[in-house]
């Protein structure tokens, strides 16, 4: 089916700028193939058209570190230090969990995500099984990594091996790729660390790792191994793969460096750093080094929402306070930190609005209160929007979400199963 989102408001990518200008988008077997023109092949085609009177068109916005199973989790550790949060709270809620639980949890971000204009995340996780299968029928664009944990070189480890197998079986989705997910230097051993970069180099695959996330685990690490936990990971060869670091909230200037030099892509997590009272990462000065900064929510045990406008609105909103600085990340910064820069990170093919670009959009409405006069739309986007201006999402050139229906999920049903989960769980 050709879709043809017609005279709409629309930020592209030109000569280095986001340009605002009214385009008519054209969308067929699952890219964007024309704007304005229609392709001459596609002439006979009967189009479906979205008329774009009063509607901003951008690219879906791309969470590049969530935890999405952890949806359940919500509002349900909260107040609490972060090795509290995680090894008293969190890790005994994880080991009652089944993997059917992931897969409900795992619907319940996807429902979140696409109501505020997501269209990729990329979740570090423990039953790849179901969340693929949520990913199959949700229709949005993901990244699994499979969580890992462990102290000894072992290419047997059986987590490992689960990953690779169910890798397998969910390659036939072409809206999900893998990543290996070593979860942080606290759980990892070196020697581990190693194993997995070895890995991940002969099969191809990327890592998505937590790096410098707490103080607690930078002076543990200092303790430990006279490093910081990026040093760490220098060290075990992390680096030679792509790597997406997410946090990198306690980091040293020479861990600038590192990370500029190996191209480590980080994603920053503001509304997580604050709430587990971890601090502010220093994304002015790594954006300066010329790291390849994105944007996440992290999980909803610790967010506690998915909601990309709100995190956009914290990374311009902190950065600005803490530097007492209003220029140090203006809208621009902020708008590709949530698209391009996550798109560049996971290897996609999406994250800006042009030919040839897989078609994963949202559609906002610009006659509402948050969105009034229309006057800048970047700073909109960054500064009054909260999500809820969302009206259409299409990925993958599907229509995921239309008038703010959801197409592909039954929400009342997985509103149910979260009710009884929260149950059986003792949340
Ligand atoms: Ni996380």
């Amino acid at each position: 089916m050709l879709i043809v989102i017609r005279d709409a408001l629309a930020i592209l990518p030109q000569g280095g700028q986001d340009v605002i200008d009214r385009h008519s988008i054209y969308i067929h077997d699952g890219l964007i193939v024309g704007i304005d023109e229609q392709p001459p092949e596609l002439a006979q085609e009967s189009a479906y058209v979205i008329d774009g009177t009063d509607r901003l068109v951008i690219p879906g916005l791309i969470n590049a570190h969530t935890h999405t199973y952890m949806s359940m989790m919500r509002n349900c550790a909260d107040d609490l230090s972060f090795m509290d949060w995680l090894f008293n709270r969190v890790d005994p809620i994880e080991g009652r969990m089944t993997p059917e639980d992931a897969y409900w949890g795992s619907l319940l971000g996807q429902i979140e995500m696409i109501r505020s204009g997501t269209t990729t995340f990329n979740d570090m996780q423990m039953h790849i099984h179901q969340t693929t299968k949520a990913v199959r029928e949700s229709g949005m664009r993901a990244v699994i990594c499979r969580g890992l944990v462990g102290g000894e070189y072992d290419r047997s480890d059986i987590r490992l091996q689960q990953a690779l197998e169910e890798m397998e079986e969910a390659n036939e989705c072409s809206r999900l790729s893998f990543r290996l997910g070593p979860h942080a230097p606290y759980t990892c051993g070196p020697d581990y660390l190693r194993m997995v970069a070895d890995v991940a180099k002969e099969k191809g695959l990327g890592i998505h790792i937590h790096l410098s996330e707490s103080v607690t685990e930078s002076e543990n690490m200092r303790k430990d191994h006279n490093c910081t936990p990026i040093e760490y990971a220098l060290n075990a060869g992390i680096f030679e793969v792509p790597t997406i670091a997410a946090h990198c909230v306690q980091v040293t200037e020479k861990d600038i460096e590192i990370l500029a030099q190996h191209k480590v892509s980080v994603v920053t997590n503001p509304a997580s750093n604050m709430k587990l009272g971890n601090g502010f990462a220093p994304v002015p000065e790594m954006m300066a080094a010329g790291i390849n900064v994105c944007l996440g929510t992290d999980g909803a045990a610790s967010n506690n929402a998915q909601n990309m406008f709100r995190e956009m609105g914290y990374l311009s909103m902190i950065h600005k306070g803490t530097h007492k600085t209003p220029q140090c990340i203006g809208a621009s910064e902020v708008f590709r930190a949530a698209t391009i820069n996550g798109a560049r990170a996971l290897g996609l093919n999406t994250g800006a609005i042009e030919t040839g670009r897989k078609a994963d959009l949202a559609i906002l409405r610009l006659d509402v209160a948050s969105m009034m006069p229309n006057n800048n739309l970047l700073a909109a986007l960054s500064y009054s929007a909260n999500g809820s201006e969302v009206e259409t999402v299409i990925i993958d050139g599907q229509i995921v979400m239309e008038n703010r229906e959801l197409k592909t999920i039954d929400e009342e049903r997985v509103y149910y199963e979260i009710r009884k989960m929260s149950d059986h769980l003792g949340l």
